[in-house]
């Protein structure tokens, strides 16, 4: 047989499997603002596990997993459909928050001796500062799939442009989530840039392991292996110092019913509403996994383990929820109805010299990897 005919032959049989290979597409979820379509895509195990990722914004939609009698819920706040991720309301459910995740005093930093202009988006205590990066941060981008091998992965791809909202360099940054058959869910964010830059990918994810909404995430026990944390100003920007936490309400090396000590007269409890601080990790794994948190709510028996490679974890009780953010089936998210564990860089780090450095160079590569292991108690 000559050569081209066997290429023939092999390209005709290739075909179907190519076709079959190439990315199941998702189901639609909105469109949007200049009418670009946008998925959702369905990740699931032999456990009967549920996790829906939108290629807005890289974002995790839903999560079903298991209580102890093995009944399935969902255990993360979001919206039905993309317009609700679109709108000025959402709090950033379920996000995949770039370029530079959590608060950078004042809206600005300077390398290599240029100082940069952040967006002003946020005013905790009436400060103004940088929030999540920025007025349309990555959570509001339709990123392209670039592997797809649902229903176990899937990775989204954004490139950011030089100086979109502000900060520079063209900035390439990857998602993937994967589950597995052990009822655990991977988040990893890559990044490359062309330029120096700073990041840090933050996953946004606000649990309620009740899987019901309505109720209060003031009865999870939660534990953070940390003995200290990073005291704020008023505008939720560290000061700079490590305070300890041992004899305060931070202290939650313990597993502690989260209510227990959110109502305390302590400063930073004062400052954040409630829990909104950055805890700095005892034993941080940069090329691993270290617990970063463990929380179980004792009604349903489910249990949320986090690990990071990351440095730090910002524990927010969801304070700024007030019930006029209406998600997933028209429910009005209330108070501290979901909490978020988000491993990160030090906030503001790119100011503060002696937290971590959050400076990308050209050659290198960012890695953010956060492994939730789902179980029950
Ligand atoms: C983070 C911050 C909070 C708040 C939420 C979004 O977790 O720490 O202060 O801004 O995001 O609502």
């Amino acid at each position: 047989m000559k050569t081209h005919t066997l290429l023939a032959a092999f390209a005709l049989l290739a075909t179907p499997f190519t076709l079959l290979s190439a990315s199941p597409a998702g189901e639609p979820f909105g469109k949007m603002p200049d009418g670009r379509p946008v998925s959702v895509f369905t990740l699931s195990n032999k456990n009967g596990v549920q996790v829906r990722v939108s290629d807005l914004g890289a974002t995790l939609v839903s999560v079903r997993v298991p209580d102890r009698k093995g009944v399935l819920a969902d255990v993360t706040h979001g919206f039905d459909s993309a317009a609700g991720y679109l709108s000025d309301e959402n709090p950033y459910f379920g996000a995949t928050v770039g370029r530079f995740g959590n608060r950078i005093a004042n809206g600005t930093f300077s390398l290599d001796g240029k100082s940069y202009r952040l967006a002003k988006n946020n005013a905790p205590g009436d400060m103004p500062c940088h929030l999540h990066g920025g007025t349309i941060g990555f959570n509001k981008k339709l990123w392209k799939v670039a592997a797809n091998d649902t229903p176990r992965s899937i990775t989204f791809e954004y490139t950011s442009p030089d100086g979109e909202e502000g900060y520079p360099g063209r900035l390439t940054a990857r998602v993937t989530y994967a589950l597995n058959d052990k009822n655990e869910l991977r988040w990893i964010a890559t990044a490359t840039t062309d330029k120096p830059t700073i990041v840090n990918i933050v996953h946004h994810p606000y649990w309620n392991l009740t899987g019901d909404p309505s109720r209060s995430i003031n009865d999870h026990r939660l534990t953070i292996p940390a003995s200290r944390y990073l005291p704020t100003d008023a505008g939720l920007i560290p000061t700079g110092k490590l305070d300890a936490v041992k004899g305060t309400p931070m202290d939650f090396r313990k597993a502690h019913r989260i209510g227990d000590r959110v109502g305390e007269s302590f400063e930073a409890l004062t400052y954040g509403g409630g829990y909104d601080h950055c805890w700095v990790l005892d034993r941080p794994k940069p090329d691993g996994l270290a617990v970063a948190a463990r929380l179980e709510d004792p009604s349903t028996g489910r249990r949320l383990t986090v690990r990071s490679n990351q440095p730090a974890i910002q524990f927010y009780g969801g304070n700024f929820l007030d019930g006029t953010v209406k998600g997933k089936n028209g429910t009005a998210y209330q108070h501290r109805t979901a909490l978020c564990l988000e491993t990160e860089n030090f906030p503001d780090a790119p100011n503060q010299a002696a937290f971590p450095s959050a400076r990308l160079n050209p050659g290198e590569t960012y890695r953010h990897e956060m492994l939730y292991q789902f179980g029950v108690k």
